[in-house]
Formats: structure tokens, sequence, C-alpha cells
């Protein structure tokens, strides 16, 4: 079947939780970006959510957004769900519902447990009424998500004895949890990692009993992680060999990531690794070609490593190709 319009993520959860594998939910700002994602899963046939967050509806507008991802399904004819990525209120939420999103997340959960349920089951409501889906967040990552930094210190694991009646009390249709993971280029600090042969660092390993727990608890529900990149250490080097500075940045393994994607989790988040490969790939153009200055020459390359970098993420890691 060829799509024309944004899906919701009903249909392509329930896939992926009985088969095995997560969708790639991918943070969009720009055509570029739209379309090296995109032209990914083309090529290996795979479903995809492609995710706004309220920094880049600022930075690029929301129609603008919108009408690329409908060009990008209009393109490609896959099921493409179009999702709110960390809202904070059920002001943004309505908004995104009402402006055409098939889904949302309402993220509450820096605010007390019972305030997370009051704002999310609003959200359910209104969301639900209107043919949306929606993401909720129990538990604190660490890391940085539009201006919030949340401290290591202030970061804590899902409580899996509080799931049930989340869910239950809210209607959400699937649910972000704290195991480990963290937004940004920079989960971890040296401290917390040990170093391998080759002396890079190597972080702590996800919580996957939490995962566990949860899931037992949760049968059948799609579980989400954020903060999934896996900060490819070739583009880090590419960033630090033309000019850029990011010592010590380190992501979750790629290993793990596929092993949370065999068991619950129907969403892996990704953003940081395609902003990596942009400025990557970006940064070594302008080294190499100081006379250039025509945008599409340096755009054409990183659209090139976005998609490059997604297909390995598609085949390699969610384990979502040929499931569109
Ligand atoms: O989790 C946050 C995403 O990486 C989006 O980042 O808020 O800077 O657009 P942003
Ligand atoms: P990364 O910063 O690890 O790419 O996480 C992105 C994310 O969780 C978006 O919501
Ligand atoms: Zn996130």
């Amino acid at each position: 079947m060829l799509y024309t319009k944004p899906v919701t993520t009903t249909e392509m959860f329930k896939k992926a939780y009985d088969g095995g594998y997560a969708i790639g939910a991918f943070n969009v700002n720009n055509m570029e970006i739209v379309q090296g994602i995109t032209e990914a899963a083309k090529e290996v046939n795979a479903p995809l959510i492609l995710q706004v967050s309220k920094g880049a509806r600022a930075y690029a507008n929301h129609t603008y957004l919108i009408k690329l991802v409908e060009a990008a399904i209009i393109e490609t004819g896959l099921p493409i769900a179009l999702h709110l990525d960390h809202g904070d209120s059920f002001e943004l939420c309505k908004s995104c519902i009402d402006g055409g999103f098939t889904s949302v997340m309402i993220d509450a959960s820096s605010k007390p447990f019972e305030e997370n349920i009051a704002i999310t089951k609003q959200v359910v409501e209104y969301a639900h009424d209107h043919g949306v889906v929606v993401e909720a967040e129990l538990g604190a990552l660490a890391g940085i998500e539009d201006e919030v930094q949340v401290a290591a210190e202030d970061s804590h694991y899902t409580r899996p004895e509080e799931v049930e009646e989340f869910v239950a009390k809210t209607g959400c249709d699937s649910l972000a949890i704290a195991i480990g993971t963290s937004h940004g280029a920079y989960k971890f600090t040296a401290a917390q990692c040990t170093r391998n042969e080759k002396g890079e660092l190597v972080p702590p390993p996800l919580r996957f009993d939490i995962l566990e727990d949860v899931s037992k608890r949760l049968p059948g529900f799609p579980i989400v992680l954020h903060g999934s990149s896996s900060v490819p250490q070739e583009y880090v080097k590419m960033v630090n060999e033309n000019g850029g500075k990011m010592p010590d940045a380190v992501g979750i393994p790629e290993a793990e990531l596929r092993e949370a994607a065999r068991m619950a989790v129907c969403k892996i988040n990704i953003d940081s690794d395609l902003r990596l490969a942009m400025t990557g790939t970006i940064r070594k153009f302008f080294h190499d070609h100081p006379e250039k200055f025509d945008p599409r020459e340096y755009l054409k390359p990183a659209r090139a490593n976005i998609k490059e970098l997604v297909k390995h993420k598609l085949v390699d890691v969610l384990g979502c190709a040929g499931k569109a």
C-alpha cells in the first residue's frame, strides 16, 4: 500500500512488538534531514516516525515541517508517523493535534507523579477524540532537551511499581522509560565509563532488569527509549579533526539498542547522531574546500551521510528494514 498522509503509530507498534524490532524515531529540523532519513527508509522499506521538538517548530515553523513530511510521504509512499517530541504543555500538544500531527508526546516526567498523571490524561482525552496517539514518560533522563538540562543527580530510573497505575489512569498509548540512556552527545562522564583496549570510553550498561520488570507489568504495551544515539566515533573524530571540539562524546552501544528492540521497546529516539553526521561532514567539506560557498555543495554530502547512517540504524540496530 502506498501512503499519502501521516499514520498513527498504533499499527506499527503492534507489529514491532510482535516482531521483536523497533521503529526509528528521528528528529527533523529542515529539508535535508527529512530527505536523508526518508530516502534511507525508502531504500530498505522501513516504517518511520519523524519527530518534531518544540525547538524544531520554533526554528522551522509548523507549516514548513508538516509540508516537508507530507512531501516525504508522497515521495516514498511509506507509513510515516508525524510526532511531537517532548511536548511540555497541553496547549503545545493541542496545537500539534489540531495542526495535523498523528502522535504527540506529553513529557511531564519532571512533575510529581499525580501531576504527571493529570496532565497526561488531559492530553490523552483531547488526542483520542481527534484520532491522535499519545506517548508519556515516567522517570527522568539526564542530558539536554530543548532548553532544559537535567543534571545527572536529578535524573532517576523509572520505578516499575508505578507503571501499571500510570498507564491505567492516563490511557496513554506508549510509555518512555528511563533505564540509563541520556540526551545529547555527552551521555556519560569519563568517570562513569570504563575504557576498552582501544582506549575508547565504554558506558555503564543499560538497566535491562528495569525494562524487563516494566514489560512484565505491561504485557503487549509499547515502550519508548529516548536518548538513544550511539555517538559514532568516526563522526566525533571528523568533527575534531576539522576544527571542532567534542572531547569524550560517548553514546549508547548499538548492541544494547538491538537487544532493547527485541524486547518491549517499539520506538527508539535518535537525534544527536544525525547532528553529528551533518556537522562532521560539513566541517570536513569546509576544511577541504575553503573556496566553496554554495550551500548545495555542502548540504548534499551531509544529506548523503545522514542517509547512510539512518540506513545502518534501520537495518542493523532497529531491525525494522522490510517491515513497511
Ligand atoms: O530530546 C531532544 C531532541 O534531541 C530534540 O532536541 O529540543 O534541541 O530540538 P531540540
Ligand atoms: P539523542 O540525543 O540520544 O539523539 O536522543 C534524542 C531524543 O531522545 C529525542 O527525543
Ligand atoms: Zn528525548
